[in-house]
């Protein structure tokens, strides 16, 4: 969702600096971008002394700049993802109050705004848009006339119902009163610098000290230093700064015109770093379901289908019943729950709500939980009582690859050391890379190329498979849609004559995943009924067959087989994408991190 950028330092191009900063956070989707700085030695703002000057526009930033900024060391930036009001300049953050002395910037939603805003307008605010977030600013001014602005900031926070992260400047001290529910808050430390981010990727180029603000605590941050206390006790909190283990080179696109590309071509050596390096970590997660009684894999859009592929692994190869569930639904059926229940939740950005949600609602059951994440201090690996982290680097597509492959293989490996056989599954993410390395050589892209100009006019598509080709398809269809807006239905293969099948007419693109499994035979017949229908059968196995109209070879790896699977499904949304010059990073609509309900 929207994206955070602060600092205060001792540079004078403060405004460039979060502008930058703002850019690195882009690929969480927006649709409006704002920046706000206290001019050099106090406010010679454009309309007189002690204003705060600001530059908001609506798209993207692209090649815009903030030139007409005064000079400045202290200020912040916000990338908005439009829900109250729509996208206007106006409506772009930062917010200031009626004098221009107060800014504010807010991700969240302020559920009880129109209350708020009314009792505002009684005591005479005056509103420039239509945001929920602008009455932060005016809230924060009327307290701010009997109380000190840190305290204003406290008690505006605690007066918003809904889940926020806000952080609010005055002109009166070079300060920043950060403090968040549900959003994440990253302070980032640096020499006579600090900063102040939604998500730490943005803070790589300048520090790797971090500390993930928790639920409910406030920070008092200036270029000196950093308090932080909670807002409901005022106790003070220690704050332990971790080191962030990302190389800022994974941060960049390299010589790949998308990040989707280069994130797809790193997943090979990924599965192998998780071969030779985290059979460890998965024997611990391993022992912890062993120990629990139920075990359940939660997760949204691509994480779920992870997750619904661990039904599957956990039952062919350790004869292990794991439950599954999308986690936006799993709050209405969890009351079985209990203190011997455990809830493993996958997610790359271990911030999207309706996960965190799930998670929460099991832990008041008693529930003991596990993570399965990408970004060390988010939401979910700071609440979790299990943690793994998947290591992938940070992920900036908005269509999840190597994050979602790096769950998957750690899946594997924690099924076949459930099984008492991790060694096996060592060598099973070996083939899967192998398999994955050999389909993304030029040859194979090309005719995944070949494919995606074949079926880049189309308006639907399906895409089936049985076992664990089921979730492969239901993945498939997701990268399909979410990035070349092309309609595609996954399918369990088996479900085609109880109803899809209607739809089955001359040239309607149907995908078969087949590999050399138990499925095998059913697929094909699956593929058949279909080409009898005069639907058009792309194959994706390990050897050709007559039924196939178009075929795409891929090397089966056992259980493995499931992640060079994927990948197709991926390289194909992303041509389609490319074929229909659309941006496959930043799909219209979507955003990195769903932190919204
Ligand atoms: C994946 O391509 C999508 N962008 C989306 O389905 C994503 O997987 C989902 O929003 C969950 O995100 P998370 O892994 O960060 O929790």
């Amino acid at each position: 969702m929207c994206g955070i950028f602060a600092y205060a330092g001792n540079r004078s191009d403060a405004s460039q600096l979060i502008l930058h900063g703002l850019k690195l956070l882009e690929y969480r989707g927006y649709d409006s971008w704002g920046v706000a700085v206290i001019p050099r030695g106090k406010g010679e703002g454009k309309r007189g002394k002690n204003e705060i000057v600001v530059k908001k526009r609506i798209g993207k930033i692209g090649d815009a700049n903030v030139n007409e900024l005064p000079s400045s060391s202290f200020g912040f930036g916000h990338t908005r993802w439009a829900t109250h009001g729509g996208v206007t300049n106006v409506n772009a953050h930062p917010h200031l109050d009626c004098f221009n002395t107060i800014a504010v910037i807010h991700n969240g939603i302020v559920e009880n705004y129109e209350q708020l805003k009314k009792n505002l307008i009684k005591n005479g605010h005056k509103f420039q848009s239509e945001t929920d977030s602008e009455i932060i600013a005016h809230l924060i001014e009327e307290y701010s006339k009997n109380i000190p602005f840190p305290k204003a900031v406290q008690k505006t926070f605690n007066s918003l119902e809904g889940l926020n992260a806000i952080i609010a400047i005055n002109t009166k001290e070079e300060q920043f009163c950060a403090v968040k529910n549900g959003s994440p808050l990253v302070i980032g430390f640096g020499k006579n610098e600090n900063f102040l981010a939604s998500d730490a990727a943005a803070l790589l180029p300048y520090t790797k000290q971090v500390y993930f603000l928790e639920d409910n605590q406030m920070a008092i941050v200036n270029k000196d230093k950093a308090d932080v206390f909670d807002v409901a006790t005022n106790r003070s909190v220690l704050i332990k700064p971790i080191t962030l283990e990302w190389d800022i080179k994974q941060s960049h696109k390299g010589n790949y015109p998308y990040f989707m590309l280069k994130e797809i071509h790193e997943q090979p050596d990924i599965i192998l770093e998780i071969a030779n390096s985290r059979l460890n970590e998965a024997m611990k997660m391993a022992e912890v379901i062993k120990k629990s009684h139920g075990a359940y894999l939660v997760g949204c859009g691509s994480a779920a289908y992870v997750a619904n592929s661990g039904v599957y692994l956990f039952s062919k190869v350790a004869k292990r019943h794991v439950n599954f569930a999308v986690a936006s639904e799993f709050s209405y059926h969890l009351d079985f729950l209990n203190d011997k229940s455990l809830v493993i939740a996958l997610s790359q950005s271990g911030e999207t709500m309706d996960t965190l949600e799930a998670v929460k609602r099991a832990k008041v059951k008693g529930a003991k939980i596990g993570a399965i994440v990408n970004v060390l201090g988010s939401t979910l690996y700071r609440i979790a009582d299990y943690k793994l982290l998947i290591g992938a680097g940070p992920e900036k597509g908005v269509a999840s690859t190597k994050a979602l492959i790096g769950k998957l293989s750690h899946l594997i490996l924690i099924a076949y050391s459930l099984a008492g056989k991790g060694n096996q599954g060592k060598e099973v993410l070996i083939k899967a890379a192998a398999s994955s390395k050999k389909l993304l050589q030029s040859t194979n892209i090309n005719n995944i190329k070949k494919l995606a100009k074949l079926l880049k006019t189309k308006s639907h598509m399906f895409v089936i498979g049985r076992g664990l080709s089921y979730p492969t398809s239901l993945e498939t269809a997701l990268k399909i849609k979410e990035i070349s807006y092309i309609h595609a239905e996954g399918l369990a293969a088996g479900e085609l004559k109880h109803g899809p099948l209607a739809l089955i007419e001359k040239g309607t693109p149907c995908i078969v995943f087949a590999p050399q499994d138990e499925t095998h035979g059913a697929n094909l017949a699956g593929a058949m009924e279909m080409k009898a229908r005069g639907g058009y059968i792309i194959g994706i196995s390990n050897k050709s067959h007559e039924v196939f109209d178009y075929y795409i070879q891929v090397n089966d790896a056992l259980e493995g087989t499931i992640i060079p699977n994927i990948i197709v499904g991926q390289l194909l949304g992303y041509y389609l994408s490319v074929e229909k010059d659309l941006d496959p990073d930043k799909p219209r609509n979507l955003a990195k991190s769903v932190t919204v309900k």
